[in-house]
């Protein structure tokens, strides 16, 4: 039996997120989890501001993570590693939580283990028993968009990416434009509920093209001219919000599609939705039928994994113990705000 317990921190973006989490033999359990957002902080600003999501997490990693570990009910002393996302986000965030993972390290004598945040992502339909190597992966956040295909570990090949917008920013973009504050997506959902997905004939960029890129700031673009056009009623911007979430649904669908028919699964074909807009669940629905398709299992981890949090960090730091993949001189890594 190998026993491998760490302690995760993750502070790329606007969470401030500390975990303990024990794998054994392949199988995780979860210790103890927090995750704080700042969401109240860059409401005001329609969007995240670096600057701001800094100082938010340095007035209070120290005590999110004082906080996980009592939780977990053990002691620094037991154990193996400590876990850092160190890249890619939000410089500033990085660094802080970089810095308390290094910190803790130096002082406990363990190793420190520099994780890339969206291998966190990739790893993290893991955290629940039955997502088996290899899996395809649509990662679709604020920052975030793109499928990767998952083989193993530290074996991810990106298929395809968002060329502009992430899907997430498409929502929260919409959202800001009609007022629906932030963030956008749970905004733009609700207010779709009474609209007509067909009301608007809004674009579908770069899907008659070949590959598995996406585009949506045509999107956005289409949606802002209709906006500033006229005085538009509650029906209209019901209309507006289900027909741009139709069309984000239906690029991603179409890509979804064609990634399954190339990628190669002996047995079970899995396709892993993960990221903020993995909430919405007309996407959802449109992943679900496209999966069917292909005789493939959608797998949807529970929403507080699909965000932004530190068992996912955790989790890649512990199965890179596991495997024997620690890096000597990782005290020495410098956060990155691309990876
Ligand atoms: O993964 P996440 O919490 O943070 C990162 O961006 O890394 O994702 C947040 C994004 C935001 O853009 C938000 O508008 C979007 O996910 N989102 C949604 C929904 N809930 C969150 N988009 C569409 N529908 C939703 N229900
Ligand atoms: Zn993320």
């Amino acid at each position: 039996m190998t026993s491998h317990t760490v302690l995760g921190i993750e502070t790329s973006c606007d969470e401030t997120a500390a975990a303990v989490l024990r794998l054994v033999d392949g199988r995780a359990t979860i210790l103890s989890e927090i995750v704080r957002s700042q969401v109240e902080a860059h409401a005001p600003y329609g969007g995240v501001v670096p600057e701001i999501a800094a100082r938010a997490h340095a007035d209070i990693a120290d005590q999110i993570v004082a906080a996980a570990i009592e939780e977990s009910g053990l002691s620094l002393a037991e154990l193996d590693g400590i876990a850092a996302t160190s890249g890619p986000g939000l410089i500033g965030g990085v660094m802080v939580g970089m810095m308390t993972g290094k910190a803790l390290a130096l002082a406990s004598g363990k190793p420190f283990l520099p994780v890339n945040h969206l291998e966190g992502h990739a790893l993290s339909p893991r955290l629940a028993a039955d997502c088996a190597f290899p899996y395809l992966l649509l990662l679709v956040s604020g920052g975030h968009c793109q499928f990767i295909e998952v083989r193993g570990l530290g074996e991810y090949r990106r298929l395809g990416t968002t060329i502009d917008d992430a899907a997430g920013e498409a929502f929260d973009k919409l959202a800001k434009l009609l007022g629906l504050g932030f963030p956008g997506g749970p905004a733009v959902e609700r207010t779709a509920a009474g609209g007509d997905p067909k009301r608007y004939k809004l674009p579908r960029p770069l899907m008659d093209r070949d590959g598995l890129d996406m585009s949506f700031a045509g999107l956005k673009t289409a949606a802002a001219r209709i906006i500033e056009a006229g005085d538009l009623s509650e029906q209209d911007k019901s209309d507006l919000c289900a027909s741009y979430q139709a069309a984000i649904a239906d690029c991603l669908t179409q890509r979804a599609d064609r990634a399954l028919s190339v990628f190669e699964a002996e047995g079970e074909k899995r396709l892993v939705v993960a990221g903020g807009v993995a909430a919405n669940q007309a996407i959802r629905a449109s992943l679900d039928a496209a999966a069917s398709r292909h005789g493939a299992r959608l797998i949807a981890p529970p929403l507080r994994h699909c965000t932004d949090n530190a068992a996912m960090i955790a989790l890649a730091g512990a199965e890179h113990l596991a495997a024997g993949k620690v890096d000597v001189d990782a005290m020495s890594f410098s956060a990155r705000p691309r990876w």
